[in-house]
C-alpha cells in the first residue's frame, strides 16, 4: 500500500464503519480490523495511526474484548473512543466506574483548547455522549483534557506516549466540532499528510481483486444500480472478459433504463452481458396480485431463478460478487427490528448457482463513497449520481395490481416529473423522488369530454439515511409545469397530487 494508513480497531459499537469514514473523509485511508487482530499484523500494516471504537461491553468483565497492552508501547497514536477510551484507561491502570445513570444525548463540554487534540475547537463545546462508565480515574502520566458536568473525564491525554481518549463520539453529526478533533488526531498527532483520494482506493481495490480472482471466472448480477454497476466495472477493470454480468430485465423498470444498461456496460464498457428479457414471466407471475409484499416476494424469488437459470448455462464460476454495500450489513444485522418492509435485494443469495466463493468489493464503503469510486473508474455522471431505486422496481409504485399498461402508464408520468426536476436545476438536493400509479380513478374534463382516469401522486424526499425524510419543498412552478404535462402527454390520468407526509408516519415508496 503506498498511502498512509489508520487503523480503527473494532470493538462492536455502531458507528465503527462511521469512523472509518469520517477518517477517509479527511483525505486519509482508514480500515477497520477486529480487535483481537494480532499485534504483529498491526505493526506489519505500519498505522500512523489507531482509533479504539466504541462497544457495548464492559471493561471488567471476564469476556470484554481486550488489547495486547503492548500496543500502547508502539510509539503509535492511538485515539480511544467510548469503550476504547475506558479499554485504554483500564488497561494502564486508571479506573473505569459505573454512573449512576446513563449519559446520552448532547451534553455541553468544556475543553482544553491548548491540547493537540482540541486545536482551534471551541471551549464551551458539544459532544454526543452515550455510555453508563467512564473513566473515573486517569492512568498514570494522564491529564484530563475536557469535562462534562456529569463525566470529569470526558477526554484524558498522555501527550508523552501519543495516547488520547474521549468518552464522547466525535465522529457522530451531533458533536459539531467532532471531525475538527478527528482532524487534529489525524493531522497534529499522526502526522498524515492527507494525500488519500478515492481513485487510490479504485486502484488498490482493482489490484487485490485480480490477485485474488486470477484467470478464474466471476458472476455478478448487474441491475443498473449505483452498487453493482460500481462493482462491476471494479471487477471488469481488473478481470475484464472473465466477469459476466446478467442483467435480469424483469420489465418494472423506470423508461428506456434496460437498454442504457445495455448499452453503457455492453457496448461502452464493452463487458460480457448478458441481457435476459423476462418481462412476460415476471408479469406473468404477479398478474391479480395486489399485496405489497406478495409482489416483493414473487420478485425476488422469480429474480433468483432467472438468475440461476442463466448462470447454469454458463455452468461452475469460482466467484460470485455481491454489491453489499457497508448500510446493507447494518441493515441486515439488526435482527430484532421490526419487518416493515422486506428489502428482497438484501441478503439474498442463490440457492442453486455453483460458485466457490463471494465478493463483496464495496462492503466497507457508505453510498456516497461508493458514488465517489464510480466517477474514479469513469462511470458516466448520470449513472454515478442515481437515485436509490428499489429492487422491485415499479411495482411497488403501481399500487394494487399491475399490467402492462399501468406500467407504461407510470413510466411516462415518471419520466416527465424526473426530466422537470432535472431542468430545474433541483435533483441534488432531493433525496428520492418518482411518480406513483395509485388505483383511484376519478372524474375529470378535457376539452368537452367527461373523462375517468387515473390519479398519478408525485413522491419527493428529503432525506440522509431513508430512515427518516421529510418530503421536499418543491417549488409550486416546478410541480404545477409536472402536472400540466403529464395530464396533456400521457394518457389516462387525468389528476395528479403530491404527497406532503414526511416519514414517519409514511415511508417512502407506497407500497
Ligand atoms: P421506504 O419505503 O421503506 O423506503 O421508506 C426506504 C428506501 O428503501 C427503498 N425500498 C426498497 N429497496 N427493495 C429495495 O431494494 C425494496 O423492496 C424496497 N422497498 C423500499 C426505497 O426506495 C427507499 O430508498
Amino acid at each position: 500500500m503506498s498511502y498512509e494508513l489508520i487503523i480503527v480497531l473494532d470493538f462492536g459499537g455502531q458507528y465503527n464503519q462511521l469512523i472509518a469514514r469520517r477518517v477517509r473523509e479527511a483525505n486519509v485511508y482508514a480500515e477497520v480490523m477486529h480487535f483481537d487482530t494480532p499485534i504483529d499484523e498491526i505493526i506489519a500494516k505500519k498505522p500512523k495511526g489507531i482509533i479504539f471504537t466504541g462497544g457495548p461491553s464492559v471493561v471488567y468483565e471476564d469476556d470484554a474484548p481486550k488489547v495486547d497492552p503492548e500496543i500502547f508501547e508502539l510509539g503509535i497514536p492511538i485515539l480511544g473512543i467510548c469503550y476504547g477510551s475506558q479499554l485504554m484507561g483500564y488497561t494502564l491502570g486508571g479506573e473505569v466506574a459505573k454512573a449512576t445513570q446513563r449519559e446520552y444525548g448532547k451534553t455541553d463540554m468544556t475543553v482544553e483548547t491548548s491540547h493537540s487534540l482540541f486545536k482551534d475547537v471551541s471551549k464551551n463545546t458539544v459532544a454526543w455522549m452515550s455510555h453508563t462508565y467512564y473513566v473515573s480515574n486517569p492512568p498514570e502520566g494522564f491529564t484530563v483534557t475536557a469535562s462534562t458536568d456529569s463525566c470529569p473525564v470526558a477526554a484524558m491525554a498522555n501527550e508523552v506516549k501519543k495516547l488520547y481518549a474521549v468518552q464522547f463520539h466525535p465522529e457522530v453529526n451531533h458533536t459539531p466540532e467532532g471531525q475538527k478533533m478527528l482532524e487534529n488526531f489525524l493531522i497534529n498527532i499522526c502526522k498524515c499528510k492527507q494525500d488519500w483520494v478515492m481513485t487510490d482506493f479504485a486502484q488498490e481495490q482493482i489490484a487485490k481483486l485480480k490477485d485474488q480472482i486470477g484467470n478464474k471466472k466471476v458472476l455478478l448480477a448487474l441491475s443498473g444500480g449505483v452498487d453493482s454497476s460500481v462493482a462491476a466495472v471494479l471487477i471488469h477493470r481488473a478481470v475484464g472478459k472473465q466477469l459476466t454480468c446478467i442483467f435480469v430485465d424483469h420489465g418494472l423498470l423506470r423508461k428506456n433504463e434496460g437498454d442504457d444498461v445495455e448499452r453503457i456496460f455492453g457496448e461502452e464498457f464493452d463487458m460480457n452481458i448478458i441481457r435476459v428479457n423476462c418481462e412476460d414471466q415476471f408479469l406473468g407471475k404477479l398478474a391479480g396480485v395486489d399485496d405489497p409484499e406478495r409482489k416483493r416476494k414473487i420478485i425476488g424469488e422469480e429474480f433468483i431463478r432467472v438468475f440461476e437459470a442463466e448462470a447454469k448455462k454458463i455452468g461452475t464460476v469460482d466467484f460470485l460478487v455481491q454489491g453489499t454495500i457497508y448500510p446493507d450489513v447494518i441493515e441486515s444485522g439488526t435482527k430484532n427490528a421490526a419487518v416493515i418492509k422486506s428489502h428482497h435485494n438484501v441478503g439474498g443469495l442463490p440457492d442453486h448457482v455453483d460458485f466457490k466463493e463471494i465478493i463483496e468489493p464495496l462492503r466497507d464503503l457508505f453510498k456516497d463513497e461508493v458514488r465517489n469510486v464510480g466517477r474514479a473508474v469513469d462511470i458516466p455522471e448520470f449513472l454515478v449520481s442515481r437515485q436509490p431505486f428499489p429492487g422491485p422496481g415499479l411495482a411497488i409504485r403501481v399500487i394494487g395490481a399491475i399490467t402492462k399498461d399501468k406500467l407504461d402508464i407510470l413510466r411516462d408520468a415518471d419520466y416527465i416529473f424526473r426530466e422537470e426536476v432535472k431542468k430545474a436545476g433541483i435533483a441534488k438536493g432531493l433525496g428520492q423522488y418518482f411518480a406513483v400509479l395509485t388505483n383511484l380513478r376519478s372524474v375529470g374534463v378535457m376539452g368537452d369530454e367527461r373523462t375517468y382516469d387515473y390519479t398519478v401522486a408525485l413522491r419527493s424526499v428529503d432525506t440522509s439515511d431513508f430512515m427518516t425524510a421529510d418530503w421536499s419543498r418543491i417549488p409550486y412552478d416546478v410541480l404545477a409545469k409536472v402536472s400540466n404535462r403529464i395530464v396533456n402527454e400521457v394518457n389516462h390520468v387525468n389528476r395528479i397530487c403530491y404527497d406532503i407526509t414526511s416519514k414517519p408516519p409514511a415511508t417512502i415508496e407506497w407500497e
